[in-house]
């Protein structure tokens, strides 16, 4: 079988599809490919294949891909929207060159390629409720900017050269295993991590700011099962909404206070943070995804916050009384 690629590999949701594909096609199928240098630690117990791999630098995928006989690619490096706002020629350095070079080899050597779009490529003219699968896409962020790019490139090369490109539109994603790197909904993140530390937490969106968000098994679950799905079932192809839960900080709080009555939470809004989240959907319609390839998520906002309490209180080694 060939291996697969996956670049990004020690970033936010990269730190858990890799263990997860490992799991599901064993540890040697698949490669963790990072700009960082991999430690042996990082990504699980289990050992696997590793290489540095600058997105930016064709020649190392091409190197990469040859030498591992790579026949998928899992493209997941590039930055978030906050960071992409604040240095949007980087953004489109990493997240277009990256996307159009990974294309390219995906095309020389045959790979299917998944990527990432998100409830980024959307913006303040989209429809904002129940957001439709097809609807108007006009972001106005720089990542939106890259990410509706990205789903038209992926279009392209499947009709213009064969190229299994498959995507999905993800909400906000919370974790406790790697922390996002500069996104707009990283305080649904963040909120867990004060929680956990008995700490009051200060949110940089403004109250009753509504957004989807989704827990990363998940989503790692989303992109495993859509790369195996029969595409013969496919409307869509780049990129499927997908969603599991919407919410504001107010209902994040008080799932939180279930378990942690005394857990605060103020406000200091973040005015660039806040217009993009003001610009984005406040809940995704995924009936595409559910009907094309059988997507349901597992968890919903009270799940998911049991679950990160815990796993968030073992790994801070904090009690939780
Ligand atoms: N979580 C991402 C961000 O906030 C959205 O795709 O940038």
């Amino acid at each position: 079988m060939k291996r697969m690629l996956v670049t990004g590999a020690l970033g936010q949701i990269g730190s858990e599809l890799v263990p997860a594909l490992r799991a599901r096609f064993g540890a040697d199928a698949v490669v963790a490919s990072d700009i960082r240098m991999l430690q042996k630690s990082e990504l699980s117990n289990e050992e696997g294949p590793s290489a540095f791999v600058d997105v930016t630098d064709i020649r190392h995928i091409q190197d990469t891909v040859r030498r591992f006989d790579i026949g998928t690619i899992y493209h997941l490096a590039a930055v978030l929207s906050a960071v992409a706002e604040d240095k949007p020629q980087v953004a489109w350095d990493i997240n277009m060159g990256g996307l159009y070079a990974v294309l390219e080899v995906a095309r020389e050597y045959g790979c299917a390629l998944f990527v990432p779009s998100s409830i980024g490529a959307f913006g303040p003219t989209t429809p904002p409720d129940f957001t439709p699968q097809d609807t108007i896409q006009r972001p106005t962020s720089m990542y939106g900017v890259t990410k509706v790019a990205g789903e038209l490139l992926g279009d392209y090369y499947y009709k213009r050269f064969g190229v299994d490109c498959r995507g999905l539109r993800f909400p906000g994603l919370i974790s406790y295993i790697a922390p996002p790197g500069g996104g707009t909904t990283d305080y649904a993140v963040e909120i867990y991590y004060a929680a956990v530390r008995h700490e009051k937490y200060t949110c940089f969106l403004r109250g009753g700011t509504k957004l989807d968000m989704m827990y990363m098994p998940d989503a790692t679950r989303a992109i495993a099962d859509l790369m195996i799905a029969d595409s013969a079932h496919f409307k869509h192809r780049n990129s499927f909404n997908v969603t599991a839960m919407s919410v504001t900080p107010e209902l994040m709080a008080a799932s939180i206070r279930e378990y942690l009555p005394d857990f605060e939470m103020e406000y200091d809004v973040d005015p660039v943070r806040q217009a993009i989240a003001d610009s984005w959907p406040n809940s995704l319609d995924d009936t595409a995804a559910r009907e094309e390839w059988g997507w349901k998520p597992e968890y919903n906002l009270a799940s998911m916050t049991r679950d990160m309490l815990e796993k968030l209180t073992a790994k801070l080694n904090v009690d939780d009384a």
